[in-house]
């Protein structure tokens, strides 16, 4: 189920490329709306005011090579950029030949204009990013824009609107990329802006009119996405049944939170209390991976079995969820394949029963959505939370004992960070307890308990991650909290991992 939120976009076709999101991004951060369509679409995509193709790992040369319907892109009348594969599929639908290259040319490269107008204007000397093997002959009747330190072409023209770049303009090792898309989007067609206040009056009315008065059912979680999307429903005037799993695997009074949470925003949302159910089926279970299997199953048994029967599902997917799942092995995204993939939800798709609004959105374009909905700022800074709960932070069995261990170190965490100003300069903050014992003197008294990690990173998309450099005495604060405030505890350690290697979560 689709959503065009505006005519006029910048539709760029993905080859493939890893940098395909990223021409989108930098797009919305020069203020135009950018999206992404893949090559069969050409057909449909409303009224594009200029076309990108992206780069991509394949080679034109090949057999199956991917391909778009040229005529079709013509017909649109507005300026074509290529980029990589792009530009050489343009190369050779007008006139030009390709040589496959053995070797991938990959890195900086030195881009020398040849001319000083159009998408070369204020265009000096200077660094740009290459990923490619293939070389392009161009026809006769091409410009030449630029070339690289050996003389040899790497932007082309050929016609009045169609230009191609042998380089990524995208990424940031282009020192003066941003400037050249900035030039080619000078040249698009009454381009529409990127403004979120425009954008999610759009979204909003999109919403109810694909909706059409039918009743939706979302599973929420209180983090930033599904409470952003319940509001949006909400907003949409939309008969939305939110659904929230209690797994007893949540922080401390987070259940009272969240459903305070939502009536802020005017939604009664249903808790489902699952704890039991999902504690009995993980005891004794300390394999990462299969305590993760039972949640991730009983977690889709029991949203089922209370949503009955559902004329529409929400959810919450994400711009990068939609690529990544393809392209990358990060665990979020894995798991949220992992959940899109439910026979459930796959049944639901292919009846056209699935509803993916934010789909379009990078995270902190979400977060401009809520706070343009005048969401609390306190639930949009909210740190990601993993869908597997605490399970993720408390490696070996699970037990009621341990995983209140983590609940009040947690809390006195999180509490901490809030009233020295620090969380929302963090990106994920958490306390996890260790399966061993550890030997500690409490009064007169040797005794043997849990040692607590805490761990607070920096990141900007949880791919990569640092660890924070809390003050000295604000860990000092918190671990004497901890080691006097919470039973069972008897030794407090700070992680001092960056992922990689270490992963952000403990299992
Ligand atoms: P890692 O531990 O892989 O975490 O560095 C990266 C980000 O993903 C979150 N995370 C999960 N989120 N289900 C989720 O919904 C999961 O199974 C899961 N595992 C990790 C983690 O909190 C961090 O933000």
């Amino acid at each position: 189920m689709s959503f065009s939120h505006f005519d006029r976009a910048i539709a760029v076709f993905d080859f493939g490329s890893q940098y395909s999101q990223l021409i989108v991004r930098r797009i919305r951060e020069l203020g135009f709306q950018a999206l992404l369509h893949q090559p069969g679409q050409v057909g449909e995509i409303g009224r594009p005011s200029a076309i990108i193709l992206s780069g991509g790992p394949r080679s034109t040369s090949e057999p199956d090579a991917p391909d778009i319907d040229f005529d079709r892109l013509m017909e649109y009348g507005v300026p074509v950029l290529g980029i990589c594969y792009g530009m050489q599929l343009l190369n050779l639908k007008c006139g030009g030949r390709i040589h496959p290259g053995t070797t991938r040319e990959y890195g900086p490269a030195l881009l020398r204009p040849a001319v000083a107008d159009g998408l070369m204007a204020g265009i000096t000397d200077s660094q740009v990013w290459m990923s490619h093997s293939d070389t392009c002959e161009r026809p006769e009747s091409a410009r030449v824009l630029a070339e690289n330190q050996d003389g040899i072409p790497v932007a082309l023209q050929w016609d009045d609107r169609m230009f191609g770049i042998q380089f990524h303009p995208e990424v940031s090792h282009s020192q003066q990329g941003g400037r050249m898309l900035a030039n080619f989007l000078a040249m698009a067609k009454d381009p529409a802006k990127f403004e979120i206040g425009a954008f999610k009056d759009r979204l909003v009315a999109e919403t109810r009119e694909i909706v059409a008065g039918r009743p939706v059912v979302c599973g929420v979680s209180g983090g930033v996405d599904s409470t952003v999307l319940a509001a949006l429903l909400h907003e949409a005037g939309v008969d939305v049944r939110c659904l929230f799993v209690d797994n007893g695997l949540l922080r401390k009074n987070e259940v009272q939170d969240v459903v305070a949470q939502f009536e802020e925003i005017g939604i009664q949302i249903e808790v489902i209390h699952a704890a039991d159910r999902f504690l009995t089926a993980l005891a004794g279970v300390e394999d990462p991976e299969e305590k993760r299997r039972i949640i991730g199953k009983l977690f889709v048994d029991v949203f089922f079995s209370a949503a009955g029967d559902i004329q529409l599902l929400a959810q919450g997917t994400l711009f990068p969820d939609v690529i990544e799942s393809a392209t990358s092995g990060s665990i979020a995204s894995t798991i949220k394949t992992h959940h899109n993939r439910v026979s459930q939800i796959m049944e639901l798709a292919r009846q056209g029963k699935v509803l993916e609004p934010l789909s379009d959105l990078f995270k902190d374009e979400v977060r401009a959505l809520g706070r343009a909905m005048g969401l609390n700022p306190r639930v949009l800074g909210r740190h990601p939370f993993p869908g597997p709960g605490l399970a993720v932070r408390c490696p070996g069995a699970i037990t009621e004992e341990r995983l209140e261990i983590i609940r009040e170190a947690d809390e006195i965490f999180i509490d901490a960070l809030r009233r020295h100003g620090l969380y929302d300069s963090v990106w994920q903050a958490y306390a996890a307890v260790l399966p061993c014992k550890t030997v500690g003197v409490k009064g007169d008294e040797r005794v043997h308990e849990a040692p607590v990690v805490l761990r607070a990173v920096a990141s900007q998309d949880a791919m990569t991650a640092e660890w924070v450099r809390l003050p000295g005495e604000f860990l000092a604060e918190v671990s004497n909290r901890i080691l006097n405030g919470v039973p069972g505890v008897s030794r407090v350690l700070y992680d001092i991992s960056t992922k990689p290697p270490a992963s952000i979560e403990w299992e």
